[in-house]
């Protein structure tokens, strides 16, 4: 059984974070509250190839390209903000 999706709190250092596993097998690290309007993407969210997408309005972050926001589905524009998730080098790619 390939596991997709674990969300767990890090009370330790006073954050509460996500994790993830891509497509790929990388695993990814981020902080557990959508930039948008702070949902738990660990609560619902879903992984899409390297993404997580929030449960809330289905915002999607990158999770192999530094967090970075690339889908808003109701978006008309196509255009999206510099927003990003707060992620963590858990691969050592940096
Ligand atoms: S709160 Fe996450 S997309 Fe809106």
């Amino acid at each position: 059984m390939h596991v997709t999706f674990v969300h767990f709190i890090c009370i330790f250092v006073g954050l509460t974070l996500v994790g993830w596993r891509g497509e790929s097998g990388a695993a990814y690290i981020a902080d557990a509250y959508c930039p948008h309007l702070g949902a738990h993407l660990g609560v619902g969210g879903k992984v899409k190839k390297e993404c997580i997408e929030c449960p809330f309005h289905g915002w999607t972050f990158e999770g192999s390209d530094d967090g970075k926001l690339v889908n808003i589905p109701y978006s008309q524009t196509g255009k999206y903000s510099e927003m990003k998730l707060m992620l963590e080098d858990t691969n050592n790619t940096k």
